[in-house]
Formats: C-alpha cells, structure tokens, sequence
C-alpha cells in the first residue's frame, strides 16, 4: 500500500501524510486556536508521547508603542528542548526533536524499504555513529519558532499577526461559516487569551515594530531568543520553497541556514483551468466512483454532525477517531508519530481548530475513516494541511482511496483548483500533487564550534548527498 511507505531510503523523507499541502483559495485560517489549546493543557495530556520534561512550549508576545502605550500586536509559540535526546527511555516527538527528526526516521526507511541487508547493517552502524556524535554534540538544544508540533507548521506572514489583533470575535464560529468567508479574518477574543496566556513566562516589546518589516521583526526576535537562550539553536519547521520562500529568504538573509528536512507533495490551485485535467485524472475519477459505489454501507459526515453526536471525549466515535488513525501510524512504527489523545481530537473537533471528516459505517455504526485538515492564509494564497489521517486497516473496503477523494472534494469545494504536474507514477502525483523540498531554517551563529558542527555536517550530507539522490529518482 502507497500510504504505509516511506519513499526513500534517505533519511529526510516523511512517512506518508496524503495530499500534504493544498493551496486554496476563498477560506480563512484560525490557526491561532492551536495556541489556546496548548496553552489550556499541558501537552501531554494533548499529544501523549510528548515528553514534558524535554520540551515545553511558551508564548512570546509581541507589542508595538503606539502613543506610548504598548499594543500587543501578536503571540509566537516557541517550543523548547531541554537538549536531553531520550528521558526514561523515550524519544520525544519528531516535530520536537531534531535528533529524532533525523536519527529514528533514518532507521524506519532503512527498515521498511526492501534494502539489502548488508547495507542496511553498514547504515546502521553509520547512523549509530552520528546518533553518538548528535547526542554528544546536543544537537536536540534547541528551540522552534511557531512550532505546532504537527507533522507540517503552516504560517502567517510574521506581520500578518496584526490580522489577529485581540478584538471580540467568533472564535466560536461555525467552520463552515468561516471557510465561506473568505476575507473575513479571524479575531480574538482579548479576555480569553490573556487569562490563558498567563503560562506565558516572557514578555517581548518590539519598540522598533512601528513600520514591520518581516526582516527586521525575525531579527529582533532571533536577537531576542538567542540572547534569553544563548545555548539553543533557533530554527523554524515546515518552510517549503513553493509556498514560504519569503520566510525562507528573509531568514536566509540574517544569518539562517535552510537544511531540507523532507519532500512534500503540493497542490497549486492557482489557475482555474487546470482543475478540468485533474478532475480529468482516471485516478481522481476513480476514486470518486469508489465513493458512489460504498454510499449504501458508508455516510460520510463532518464536524457539524459529529458536534451534534459529540457531548464529550469519551464517546466512543471520539475513541474510533483516535483508534483508526493509530491503526495506521502507530505501532511498527509509532517511535515516528503523533499520538494524538482523545482530548485533543475531541477540544479540536468541538472548538471547529481541525475540520474533520470521517467515514462512518452504517451497519456497525462505527468511523472506519477519518480526516483532519486545517487552513492558514500565506501572503494571500490559502494553504491547507492534514495532520489527521486514519482507517481501519482491516476493512476491505478501499478507505485511503476514498478518504483522498473527500480531501480533494473538500478543497474543490472550497474553489481549489488542481495544478497538473507531471512526474513520477504515484499515488499523490497521479492525483495532482508536485513534490516539494520542505527545510527546516537554523540560526547556529551564537553557538560555539562543536555545536555547530553537526549541523553543518547535516547540512553537507543533506544538501550535497541526499537532495541530489531523491531529485534524481525522483523520490
Ligand atoms: C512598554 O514596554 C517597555 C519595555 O518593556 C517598558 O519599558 C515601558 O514601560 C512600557 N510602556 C508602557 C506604557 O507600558
Ligand atoms: C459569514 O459569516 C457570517 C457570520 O457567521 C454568516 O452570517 C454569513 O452567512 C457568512 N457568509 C458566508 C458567505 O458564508
Ligand atoms: C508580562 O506582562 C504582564 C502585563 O504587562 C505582567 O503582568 C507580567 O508580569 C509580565 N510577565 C513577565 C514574565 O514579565
Ligand atoms: C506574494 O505572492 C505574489 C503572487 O504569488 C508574489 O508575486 C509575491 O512576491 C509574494 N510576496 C512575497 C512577499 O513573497
Ligand atoms: C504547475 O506546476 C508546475 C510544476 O510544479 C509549475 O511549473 C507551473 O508553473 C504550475 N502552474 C500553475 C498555473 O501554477
Ligand atoms: C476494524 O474493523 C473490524 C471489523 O472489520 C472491527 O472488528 C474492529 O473493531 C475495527 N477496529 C477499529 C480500531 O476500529
């Protein structure tokens, strides 16, 4: 099956994620509502295998003077690591954790891709040797701006925080409503925020934010978390170079280095015409057939029915959720994944942050399927990701095919309009997606030689060795 495979034997690339980045038009984002969550729990009541004592996250505030008051103009979230690699025995996340990132990923390729055994055990003892050599050198002593800690950040413009600015507003709305309104940004509600954001241990006043320009606001606050954190690295996640190249340029221009973390499948919607010859796809239509065909056994609903059915975490359509998507990540290879728990499936369902879409089947009145997308604008461009994915893997019935046909139906819905790409044979890029190459951007200048050196190594073998295999095998 497409989805349980890595695509490649180099150590960078994700497992699975269907239709990983969709850029749409005609929504609005509420990305900030992540924030609250995580602000409201600790996150391992959220994301089981975070390991609380490696990493926490904090909010930083970011105000500007305005008539000699001080307005608060946004709020960063940065994750923090301690630097310890494993704590009672456990990784932490690889959305945490760098090392793990880089290191257990490279393992899982080696395992599930049919290599030679000789060369898996020479990898082996090689990636033994720089998980030494990245332990050593505290590789995972770092922080993430805006992390999520979901398999893909998605961003504002850092200025575009104004369009948060703390007013009375929806953060109730109805998902439906908000994606239709597609200019309408979302506010927030002042009171709410701040009694969460008492967490918060910092306070930062950009005095200079008066005319915001991207470079100097990440200046600043590289300036700022590399002289409160002087033994971190600084690094941001998920940037690739289709959608975030301002973010990548601008971070390149002040001292950042880009280091590419995984390949990542894209749909550009960009120009309407090409919708016609990707819903032209025969395997776009057959996945949709395949929906036409189940309609009798499966009903197909989405948060408003699900809110409706819903009173509280311990219904059991909250735990198949949680069931069907460990089913499919966790496991052989759950040191990889994101164990969400039933009180962040449920706190995302009920506050409208993740829009799901499940599968429900008729006779066993049980979700074979689920899919949890969320959108962000960009400079304009609407992009969507879906950190939620799961079916029961033992129905026969063709889920992962049909789950993808309600993704792309959704974004279609949402006027998204597929750009043709060619390439390799594949599920995703039968279906309209172009890959991608996604960096992780690090700033290591404040960090004395030997903590610098393994990510220049990462960077040598990634860029100069690993990047040029995938690009020529197209994986
Ligand atoms: C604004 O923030 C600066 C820096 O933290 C502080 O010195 C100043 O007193 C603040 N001004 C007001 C009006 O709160
Ligand atoms: C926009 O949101 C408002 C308030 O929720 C709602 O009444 C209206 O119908 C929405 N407009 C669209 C086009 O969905
Ligand atoms: C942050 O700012 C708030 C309000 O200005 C203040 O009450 C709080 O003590 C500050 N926290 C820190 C850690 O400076
Ligand atoms: C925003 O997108 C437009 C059109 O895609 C592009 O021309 C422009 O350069 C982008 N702005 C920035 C700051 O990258
Ligand atoms: C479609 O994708 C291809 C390859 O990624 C790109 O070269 C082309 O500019 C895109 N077309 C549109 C209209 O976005
Ligand atoms: C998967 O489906 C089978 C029936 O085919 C059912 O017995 C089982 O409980 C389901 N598992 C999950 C995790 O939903």
């Amino acid at each position: 099956m497409v989805q349980k495979k890595c695509s490649t034997l180099i150590l960078l690339i994700p497992l699975n994620q269907i239709a990983q980045l969709v850029v749409m038009k005609g929504a609005a984002d509420r990305i900030l509502d992540f924030f609250e969550l995580y602000s409201k729990y600790p996150l391992n009541q959220l994301i089981s295998n975070i390991d609380v004592e490696s990493s926490q996250m904090q909010f930083i505030r970011i105000s500007k003077q305005v008539d000699s008051k001080n307005v608060t103009i946004g709020y960063v979230p940065i994750t923090i690591n301690t630097g310890n690699v494993k704590h009672n025995g456990n990784y932490n996340i690889f959305t945490l954790s760098p090392y793990h990132h880089y290191i257990s990923y490279g393992r899982v390729e080696l395992e599930i891709n049919n290599i030679n055994k000789w060369i898996v055990q020479f990898t082996n003892l090689i990636i033994d040797l720089f998980s030494y050599f990245f332990i050593w050198t505290k590789l995972d002593k770092t922080l993430i701006i805006g992390n999520l800690m979901l398999s893909t950040n998605l961003y504002n413009n850092l200025y575009n925080i104004k369009n948060n600015l703390l007013e009375n507003s929806g953060s109730t709305m109805n998902q439906d409503d908000f994606l239709n309104n597609g200019t309408q940004s979302i506010l927030y509600n002042s009171g709410n925020i701040d009694s969460q954001l008492k967490l918060m241990n910092t306070n930062y006043t950009l005095e200079s934010l008066n005319q915001i320009e991207d470079n100097e606001l990440y200046s600043e606050l590289t300036k700022f978390l590399t002289s409160k954190f002087p033994q971190h690295s600084v690094m941001m996640r998920s940037l690739n170079d289709k959608i975030y190249s301002p973010i990548l340029n601008t971070l390149s221009k002040i001292g950042y280095c880009p280091i590419p973390s995984r390949m990542i499948y894209t749909l550009n919607t960009l120009d309407k015409d090409t919708i016609q010859s990707t819903l032209k796809k025969r395997d776009v239509k057959d996945d949709k057939k395949l929906l036409n065909k189940y309609k009798n056994s499966y009903t197909i609903i989405g948060n408003n029915e699900l809110r409706e059915k819903i009173n509280d975490m311990n219904h059991k359509y909250i735990e198949q959720m949680v069931n069907v998507y460990n089913m499919l990540y966790i496991g052989k290879y759950s040191e990889c994944n994101i164990q969400f728990s039933k009180l962040f499936v449920y706190e995302t369902l009920k506050n409208n942050i993740i829009n799901y879409k499940c599968i429900l089947n008729n006779e066993r009145d049980e979700i074979d399927g689920v899919i949890g997308y969320f959108i962000k604008t960009f400079n304009n461009t609407r992009v969507m990701t879906c950190p939620v994915l799961g079916y029961n893997t033992s129905v026969s019935a063709p889920l992962y095919r049909m789950l993808s046909s309600i993704l792309l139906q959704d974004a279609i819905h949402f006027n998204v309009f597929f750009n043709q790409s060619s390439g390799a044979s594949i599920f995703k890029m039968n279906r309209g997606c172009s890959p991608a190459v996604e960096y992780s951007s690090i700033y290591i200048k404040h960090l004395p030689f030997y903590r610098r050196l393994p990510w220049s190594l990462l960077n040598t073998l990634i860029n100069y060795i690993a990047v040029p295999i995938m690009e020529h095998y197209k994986l």
